[in-house]
């Protein structure tokens, strides 16, 4: 599967990321969010071909009408199609968490219209960094993390990991992409928009991220690499955290 989403990346090695790494993400995407959203939703073929592997594991409406069930969506940008469509299953709440005031204006725009809509009262959106989330253990069905936790430096990835695992209810699933390629840090200045695009990126790498998975207490179900586009290749997994 191949899909052109990213453009010709101009990366710049940046191993040591900057102490306000996070409030110019937040800067960035709250300036470029328009932009990133029209060039993105309609290449929405990848993210929804995972999100059908993960919601084939869950208990959707067709197969058992009455379950609940709370899936946690770091980095949910303006909730189109992803939270959308997890909340096209009416027995799902969904608590989706972005940096970016401007894309989660836009989530609740659409997802939460007035007057209300079927997702009134099955939606929390949360604005921070997704590392300063704070849940009780084993919350959460289903946490998923779609080209977000890509955005962190590569030991707060481990760190994710281990907050994700502890969030997921025995049983529980992980949909999340990382970067293939090992990257300990990269800038780009003009991402899609020049003057405001500043953006980070960083990954351990297929091989690494799959060890720090499992040291973080799932089990890999799927690993497939994708290339998004020339320069951008990413792992996607599904992963669950065992039962006991
Ligand atoms: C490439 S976009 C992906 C958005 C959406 N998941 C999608 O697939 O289109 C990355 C999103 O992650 C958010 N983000 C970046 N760093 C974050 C952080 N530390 N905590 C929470 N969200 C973050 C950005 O604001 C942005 O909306």
């Amino acid at each position: 599967m191949a899909e052109q989403i990213t453009p010709p990346l101009d990366l710049k090695p940046l191993s040591d990321p900057p102490a306000d790494l996070k409030s110019r993400m937040k800067a960035s995407y709250d300036a470029i969010a328009p932009k990133y959203n029209e060039w993105t939703i309609p290449h929405s073929t990848t993210r929804l071909h995972y999100l059908d592997q993960l919601l084939g594991r869950l208990p959707t409406t067709a197969s058992s009408p009455s379950a609940p069930v709370s899936v946690l969506e770091l980095g949910c940008g303006c909730g189109v199609p992803v939270t959308q469509k997890l909340l096209s299953y009416p027995n799902f709440s969904v608590t989706a968490n972005d940096l970016s005031s401007a894309q989660l204006a836009l989530a609740r725009a659409s997802l939460l219209p007035d007057p209300p809509g079927p997702a009134h009262g099955r939606l929390t959106l949360l604005e921070g960094d997704m590392l300063a989330l704070d849940f009780p253990p084993a919350t959460f069905d289903a946490v998923v993390g779609m080209y977000s936790i890509i955005h962190l430096p590569r030991a707060e990835q481990v760190e994710m990991l281990h907050k994700i695992v502890a969030w997921l209810k025995p049983g529980g699933w992980m949909l999340a992409n990382f970067a293939a390629e090992e990257l300990a840090g990269s800038e780009v200045q003009n991402w899609l928009e020049e003057e405001k695009g500043w953006m980070f990126w960083s990954g351990w790498g297929s091989e690494r991220t799959l060890e720090k998975a499992k040291e973080a207490g799932l089990e890999v179900v799927v690993q497939e690499t994708v290339e998004d586009a020339v320069d951008a290749k990413f792992l996607w997994i599904l992963a669950r955290k065992s039962d006991s």
